[in-house]
């Protein structure tokens, strides 16, 4: 049994990595969680997936947990994730993001672990891409264009450094976007579906506030994604960064349009300047050749699919 750590377990992709790691079977799975970090993701959880308490901002608690948990791979999920967040509180995002990472490093490479990190690295670190960059590889420029991306970026840097310099083994995955049931009612698709849901019910006047509805993004539906991340870790080359995407890009105008075809109730759309950005990624469209040649590895939920099944989500609660 290979013993599996997820930091970031109360997530949404951290929540979704340990269902798809309990129908595997082959691993003990920890997770760790901030002591103050909500758990409706895991309520679900059986008692075999064991949850430690853990600040990955603080260096000796990362280490003291490395060090009891001696983990063979580590997912590291745990994060600052939401864009718009990384303009108000910068310093926090970048505190989370990059001083979390480096303190697992630290650790690893002092208590001398022997174990393989998959570093949940980000299409937003491509930030402004030109039209005649799409579809985006590796090697495209990384021009990011918020706090968050910067601290994308960061991550993913001290990934290669740390393999050349020290021989810690990580694999950088570049998720693009990536939607599902779970998922923080911030982000768009979740955003959009929570108040179809709340019109339905009553719960809000049928105005449907939206930001920029000309950005376009490449979405992977999270069950295919964390199933990536698994392959990330089995198959991939230690040092190396990949793209994980479908190859299909949706404007975020088609993805409110294909949610409002599900609802029956009549909702007017009206744009909430609050909502638009210093400055929005126009277009996230990726290659993934360089992953599907390493892995195998394709998507198999359709978009659609995943817009339908986030509705129900919301429907439901
Ligand atoms: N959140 C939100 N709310 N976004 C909106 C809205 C709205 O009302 N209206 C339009 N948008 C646009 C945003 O401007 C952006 O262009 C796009 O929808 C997607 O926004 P988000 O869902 O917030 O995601 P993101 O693309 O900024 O970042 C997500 O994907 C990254 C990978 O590409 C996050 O999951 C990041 O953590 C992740 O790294």
């Amino acid at each position: 049994m290979r013993r599996v750590l997820v930091t970031g377990v109360t997530g949404f992709a951290g929540s979704h990595l340990v269902d798809y790691l309990l129908t595997r079977g082959d691993c003990e799975i920890f997770g760790t969680r901030r002591w103050r970090s909500r758990t409706e993701n895991i309520e679900h959880f059986p008692d075999t997936v064991t949850i430690v308490e853990c600040d990955l901002r603080d260096a000796s608690s990362t280490r003291d947990t490395l060090e009891r948990l001696r983990p063979d791979w580590i997912f590291h999920l745990a994060a600052q994730s939401f864009v718009p967040t990384s303009w108000s509180a910068p310093t926090e995002s970048l505190t989370t993001n990059v001083l979390g990472q480096l303190n697992i490093f630290e650790a690893v490479r002092r208590v001398n672990l022997k174990c393989r990190i998959q570093l949940a690295c980000s299409s937003e670190e491509y930030g402004m891409v030109f039209p005649d960059e799409v579809p985006i590889r590796e090697a495209n420029p990384l021009r990011p264009l918020s706090p968050y991306a910067v601290s994308k970026v960061a991550q993913d840097m001290l990934g290669y450094q740390y393999w050349m310099s020290w021989q810690v083994d990580n694999v950088r995955t570049r998720g693009f976007n990536h939607e599902g049931p779970r998922r923080g009612p911030v982000f768009v698709a979740s955003d959009f579906a929570k108040q179809i849901a709340d019109i339905e019910k009553g719960l809000k006047p049928p105005v449907l506030s939206v930001g920029n509805l000309e950005a376009q993004r490449d979405f992977t539906d999270v069950r295919d994604m964390v199933r990536a991340y698994w392959l990330a870790l089995e198959k991939c080359a230690p040092g190396e960064a990949y793209n994980i995407c479908s190859g299909r890009a949706w404007t975020i105008r088609k993805l409110l349009d294909h949610l409002l075809g599900m609802t029956s109730a009549k909702i007017e759309v009206r744009q909430d300047p609050a909502r638009l950005r210093p400055s929005d990624v126009p277009i996230l469209l990726g290659d993934n050749t360089k992953f599907v040649q390493a892995t195998g590895w394709q998507p198999t939920i359709p978009f659609e699919q995943t817009l339908k099944d986030m509705l129900e989500y919301w429907r439901s609660r």
